[in-house]
Order: C-alpha cells, then structure tokens, then sequence
C-alpha cells in the first residue's frame, strides 16, 4: 500500500477551512468538492491512457485518450457520496458503483449493508471515496471488496488519514500483492480519540456535509 499527501497550498487553505467547526454545511459542501477534485488530480496521475491521434485546424497531432474499461468510482456511503461530484468532474465517463457502511459506535466495527458493485472487475482502476480514513476498518473492507472481484487496482481518496488507518490499510495490503493499493490524502493527522475519530480531523464529515438526522 502507498500513501500520497497531496502537498499543494490550496489543498491545505480548503482543508483548513473545512476542519474550522464555524464552517457550515453549505461551504463545507462546496469546499470537499474543490478539494476532492483537487485530490483527484493526484489520484488519477497513473490512470491508463491509450495513443491517439486528431486533426487541429492546422495538421494532425498525438495526443492520448483514457483507456477501456472505463474506471469504477465507489463513493461509500453516506458521507464519500459528498465527494462524488468533485470525482466525476475529472472522470466524468467513470462508472459508479455504491457500498454502505454503518460503523457499530460502540465496537468501532462497521458493517456492509448495502453494495451495489459489477461483479467482475478485471482490468479496471477503481477509485473509493471515503472522506475519514480513521480506523481503516470500512476501507479495508471496501478494498477488499473490489480485490475480490478482480481490481487490478484501488485508489482510496480520503480528505483525512489517522495513522492508525494507513497502518491497518498497510498490514492488510502489503506492497507485494498483485494489485496495487493507494491511498491519497490531503493531510495525516495526529490520532484517533477513543470514539475512533481523528484528531484534530473536522468532526463527522456526514454530519456536517448532510447534517444530522
Ligand atoms: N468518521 C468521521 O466522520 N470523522 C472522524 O473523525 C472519523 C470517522
């Protein structure tokens, strides 16, 4: 598993704004999208392109076109559907797919209760949009999930890391592992209080990009 932080100051400024609890939901909104398709850009540094050539309105020129199959984006519920749009605005012909997680608050353990994923997955880059990679429980979960059915590689895009999730991330996906892992983040922070949120992290990201119901 490789780990990315995305070192750029405007990554930093939105990612600042988004941790001040003064922020409310509508500019939290606005700000996970910027950042997401900032995150984006790293993310999808590596993603496969094949050789093509146009005609400009003077000559022919080589240039590139994303490669078949179209990637799979798998925001996981509810709070990566929060990151979707930023994701789709740099992949927009990406399919999607959708895992729900619930985390037992007690336990810290989270379950699947909803996948909505194409079964077989061979040949694809898959990218999972998860805003809080906390104790890495539901992303390893998720990348599992995609492994299984054949991913030849999973990009986690998160706008936070704890370290004690990228351990767990690293222990479950070691290096040598045919498909390849990557996680990319907007900052790693200190560490997991004992509600199993990052700290000093923003808070719940669901609750403050859909507020609390
Ligand atoms: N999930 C969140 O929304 N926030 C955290 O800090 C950890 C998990």
């Amino acid at each position: 598993m490789q780990t990315l932080i995305a070192d750029h100051p405007l990554v930093a400024h939105k990612l600042t704004a988004l941790r001040d609890s003064r922020t409310e939901t509508p500019t939290f909104r606005r700000l996970t999208d910027e950042l997401v398709t900032l995150l984006a850009y790293e993310a999808t540094r590596h993603v496969r392109v094949k050789p093509v050539s146009v005609q400009t309105p003077v000559g022919m020129a080589d240039g590139v076109k994303l490669a078949r199959p179209n990637p799979l984006v798998v925001p996981v519920l509810r709070a990566g559907i929060g990151m979707l749009d930023g994701m789709a605005r740099l992949l927009p012909r990406a399919d999607v797919g959708f895992v729900g997680l619930a985390r037992d608050e007690e336990t810290l353990i989270a379950g699947v209760y909803a996948a909505r994923l194409p079964s077989d997955l061979a040949e694809r880059e898959t990218f999972v949009l998860d805003p809080m990679l906390a104790t890495g429980g539901t992303l390893v979960t998720v990348t599992s999930m995609l492994i299984n059915r054949g991913a030849a590689n999973v990009t986690a895009i998160c706008l936070l890391a704890a370290p004690e999730g990228l351990a767990r991330m690293a222990e479950a996906f070691p290096s040598d592992l045919p498909a390849r892992v990557r996680v990319v983040t907007a900052a790693v922070d200190a560490r997991l209080n004992d509600n199993g949120y990052i700290v000093p992290g923003l808070g719940d990201a669901g609750d403050r990009l859909f507020g609390v119901i």
